[in-house]
């Protein structure tokens, strides 16, 4: 699981520990954490080595620049992370053998029309909303069965991390899509998604909307 210590991965651990052997990646293992691993995706691939010869059986790819406004004035973080981050981990799935899923984002829809399928073109209208699109885009490319799941605004508390009403609340939104989210809360996001659709489809490439 990267992104192991954000408002999503941080909230999946705990959920799938239960039934699985699950390792966090983060930048910084939390002391909360005692088997993660402390990786910088953004590294060329081969610092992802030590995520290789842990043969997992599926990556989860939560790890992002998730502050909107930050990655629309500043592009080359938000390439970094979102895209060539993402490179570097799909490279790693490959390399193991793992099945990746990717978690990406309705920001890649323009927001015009509302109630996206997988089947609506994407549009971003954002910097990070292009970002991802092009991390998904390299993730189809390397990875014949991944799994990219678009969620929309997720909702669930973390001690540190902003989630969609906390960042709201504290001040302007400058960039978002122009039609209303739809809210994701996280434990549905998991149980009747992530777990059916990840974990048990073991074959073909797949784009899931989720809400
Ligand atoms: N939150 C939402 O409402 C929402 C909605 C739709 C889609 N998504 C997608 O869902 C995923 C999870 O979102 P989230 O809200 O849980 O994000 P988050 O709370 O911002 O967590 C992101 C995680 O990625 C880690 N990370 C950032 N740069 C890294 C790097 N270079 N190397 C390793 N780890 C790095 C962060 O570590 P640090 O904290 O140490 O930087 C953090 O643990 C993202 O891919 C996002 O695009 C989120």
């Amino acid at each position: 699981m990267t992104g192991s210590s954000g408002l999503l991965g941080r909230i999946l651990v705990n959920l799938l520990k239960n039934d699985y052997e699950v390792i966090g990646i983060d930048k910084y293992v939390l002391t909360n954490e005692p088997d993660a691993l402390a990786l910088d995706i953004t590294q060329t691939p081969g610092a992802l080595d030590s995520m290789v010869k842990l043969r997992p059986s599926v990556v989860v790819h939560t790890a992002a620049e998730t502050n909107v406004d930050l990655c629309e004035t500043d592009h080359a973080r938000a390439r970094m992370i979102n895209v060539e981050g993402t490179a570097n981990v799909a490279e790693a799935c490959a390399k193991s053998g793992a099945r990746m899923v990717f978690i990406s984002t309705d920001y890649v829809f323009d927001g015009t029309k509302g109630n996206y399928s997988e089947a609506d073109q994407p549009n971003p209208i954002s910097y990070y909303g292009h970002s991802k699109l092009e991390a998904e885009r390299i993730v189809m490319s390397k990875l014949p069965n991944a799994l990219i799941l678009r969620t929309s605004v997720l909702y669930g508390w973390h001690p540190s991390k902003l989630n969609f009403a906390t960042w709201v609340s504290g001040g302007y939104v400058n960039v978002r899509p122009s039609g209303w989210s739809r809210i994701t809360s996280i434990r549905p996001l998991l149980l009747t998604t992530l777990r059916r659709r990840s974990v048990q489809r073991s074959s073909g490439t797949a784009v899931a909307y989720s809400t």
